[in-house]
């Protein structure tokens, strides 16, 4: 059986992007087949090529033109997206290519601390400011509006008054970094 390839599509660090690659290594079901960047700068393209998979830069204007992005995606057969720590919203074109085959990953137990502007450290600083007492991560479908396509799965870790941001940070990652991968070969395995 042909295994299912995957374009991440990242535009920072690169944690999820790493734990993908690692995780799917040896599959038999997922090939990481291609990393997609909107910042030439992105730590994540530093590890993606120390694991040997191929990367390209599309940047924010870029983006907007289907001709930039879609012969990279068909020149890696790619038949399904991981949004990985990706900023830029994404196109409709793309939408309607990969018709509910774009997931994400969000920081938070949405819908609460979505939205434009919610990303990384702006959402734990939110999360510290509103003095929760738990917070976690969302992986959903991507539609036209920014956060807030059908939920797929959800993973909550409790907050101390004590933490920081930095700690509520560290507990938020160590959920994505556990379950991201299985969410995504559960998907692709329903596919
Ligand atoms: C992750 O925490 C991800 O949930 C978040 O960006 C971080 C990327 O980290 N995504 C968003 O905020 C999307 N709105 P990474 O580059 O180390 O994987």
């Amino acid at each position: 059986m042909k295994r299912t390839n995957i374009a991440i599509f990242v535009s920072g660090n690169g944690s999820n992007c790493e734990n993908l690659i690692r995780y799917f290594k040896d599959s038999q079901l997922v090939n990481c087949a291609l990393v997609v960047s909107s910042r030439a700068d992105a730590y994540a393209l530093v590890r993606a090529e120390s694991l040997n998979v191929p990367c390209r830069v599309v940047t924010k204007p870029l983006l907007a033109e289907p001709d930039n992005l879609m012969p990279m995606l068909k020149e890696f057969d790619i038949d399904f997206i991981v949004l990985a720590g990706f900023l830029p919203l994404v196109p409709d074109y793309l939408l309607e290519a990969f018709p509910r085959r774009i997931i994400n990953i969000h920081p938070s137990l949405l819908p609460k601390y979505g939205g434009k502007g919610m990303w990384g450290h702006h959402v734990h600083e939110a999360v510290k400011a509103a003095g929760e007492k738990e917070t976690g991560m969302t992986v959903h479908y991507v539609t036209p509006i920014c956060d807030s396509g059908e939920i797929i799965a959800q993973f909550r870790t409790p907050l101390l008054p004590t933490d920081t941001v930095e700690d509520i940070a560290e507990k938020e990652n160590q959920l994505e970094m556990e379950h991201y991968p299985k969410v995504v070969e559960q998907v692709v395995r329903e596919l």
